[in-house]
């Protein structure tokens, strides 16, 4: 299995191109399920989770077509097979994603369950109860979600006990092509929500409210197809600023805006990082020294989920303390033993974490079970004193597109070792 060597030190500076979100990516592609027109997405990441899901789609009968050269994907034809099995679901839980789109549009769907993930349990009850209100009939059996809509899927008033963002989105993507008003209160309002919804409506969807937390959407009799650019990646943005603040230095996240950063761009700054918008991106540098600053996550517009590891990375070094709150996921602290072997001195209790910053960081072999969790050992390693070896790398693999590529090109020493 891959893993990548890092050697700390070097000073981060030059420009980094983000891609397409890859949480965006994921949802735009279940809507080539909701029409026989042409789908394309354009500034397509070339991520495993794409590639995961291409296959899915295409399981269902979609023509798939991935130009990696392009950043283009295609999508095209109807589905005429309506089950995602195990194998492909848990791989990836967004998978779940395809469950709105057959139901509304084929009146039918059998979904495997996703099951637990290593950051929480995860469940789906949401979407299921969310489907349930706007007539579908839905069946646990044999670890599979079994669904029918035998007269369509009807609208319906739905309002979210809890933020989001799949139910969000799955109800979003499955009212389009109900009958009648959807009201979806309580919504989930990350960037890549809005993002689906312009597509949609590109697509012949009637909604409104998109970038609130109320969306009203009133269904149609069927959607065409599409051209649609996935918008940057705003974690991918916020992972290469701690990057490039923890080794003091500055890079341009290119295409990128401030507005899609949310809370983290006010804890950035508080910590002595200068997050400044220009004509090509955001300009991420650290002024002089790094400061320990709280946070807590929070549903968007509040502190990303996806940034605590990272945002904890950089605060083992940064100067005083920090407290770090995680309210989205119960198992989001599965990088604090790994960034302790690597120096760092944090406590972690239930929900929250204290990190004391220390002047060093120092390198050790690391590896970590998830996505987020994978990349804050790859920046902890940036400014460890010697080699960090970071085992498992399929992980990182599923949200970043050549992450050693894209930080060697701003001056990191870091490598792929294959096998
Ligand atoms: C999405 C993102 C993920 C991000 C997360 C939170 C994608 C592909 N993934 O995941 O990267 O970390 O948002 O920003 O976009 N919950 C329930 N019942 C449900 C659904 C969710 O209890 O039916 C709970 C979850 O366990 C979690 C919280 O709600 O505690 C938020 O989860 P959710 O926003 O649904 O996350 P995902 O859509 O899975």
């Amino acid at each position: 299995m891959d893993r990548i060597l890092i050697r700390g030190g070097r000073t981060l500076k030059g420009s980094i191109a983000i891609g397409g979100a890859k949480n965006a990516a994921l949802p735009l592609m279940a809507t080539g399920l909701l029409t026989d027109g042409r789908v394309t997405l354009t500034n397509a990441p070339a991520l495993a989770d794409v590639v995961t899901m291409l296959n899915l789609l295409g399981q269902h009968g979609l023509r798939v077509e991935h130009d990696k050269a392009a950043r283009e994907i295609h999508l095209d034809g109807g589905a005429n097979n309506f089950e995602a099995s195990y194998d492909l679901v848990r791989k990836m839980r967004a998978s779940i994603l395809v469950l709105g789109p057959l139901l509304a549009r084929y009146r039918q769907a059998r979904v495997s369950l996703p099951g637990g993930c290593a950051i929480g349990t995860r469940p789906v009850d949401l979407h299921l109860k969310g489907l349930e209100a706007m007539g579908a009939k839905i069946d646990l059996e044999a670890g599979y979600i079994d669904a029918s809509a035998p007269n369509g899927l009807v609208g319906a008033k739905i309002l979210f006990p809890q933020v989001s963002v799949g139910a969000t989105e799955n109800l979003l993507m499955a009212a389009t092509l109900a009958r009648g008003t959807t009201m979806l209160i309580n919504a989930a309002r990350e960037p890549e929500i809005g993002d689906l919804a312009n597509c949609l409506i590109s697509m012949g969807a009637k909604i409104e409210g998109v970038g609130s937390d109320r969306l009203t959407i009133e269904g149609v009799d069927s959607l065409h197809g599409t051209t649609h650019s996935i918008l940057p990646d705003r974690i991918e943005a916020g992972t290469f600023a701690c990057a490039a603040a923890i080794t003091g230095g500055e890079v341009l996240l290119e295409g990128t805006r401030l507005e899609i950063f949310g809370a983290v761009i006010a804890n950035l700054r508080e910590a002595g990082v200068a997050m400044v918008q220009e004509e090509g991106g955001v300009r991420a540098s650290r002024l002089n020294g790094l400061h320990g600053v709280d946070a807590v996550t929070e549903p968007f517009p509040g502190f990303a989920t996806d940034m605590q590891a990272q945002f904890m990375a950089l605060m083992s070094v940064a100067e005083g303390a920090s407290m770090i709150t995680e309210t989205i996921f119960e198992n989001r602290f599965m990088h604090v033993p790994e960034l302790s072997r690597m120096g760092a001195r944090i406590n972690a209790h239930g929900t929250s974490a204290i990190v004391r910053g220390v002047p060093r960081l120092s390198g050790a072999p690391v590896m970590a079970t998830d996505l987020r969790a994978s990349v804050s050992l790859i920046i902890a390693g940036l400014a460890a004193q010697g080699e960090t070896v970071v085992n498992r790398v399929y992980h990182l693999d599923r949200g970043y597109e050549q992450v050693e590529l894209k930080l060697a090109g701003v001056g990191a020493d870091i490598e792929r070792l294959r096998g």
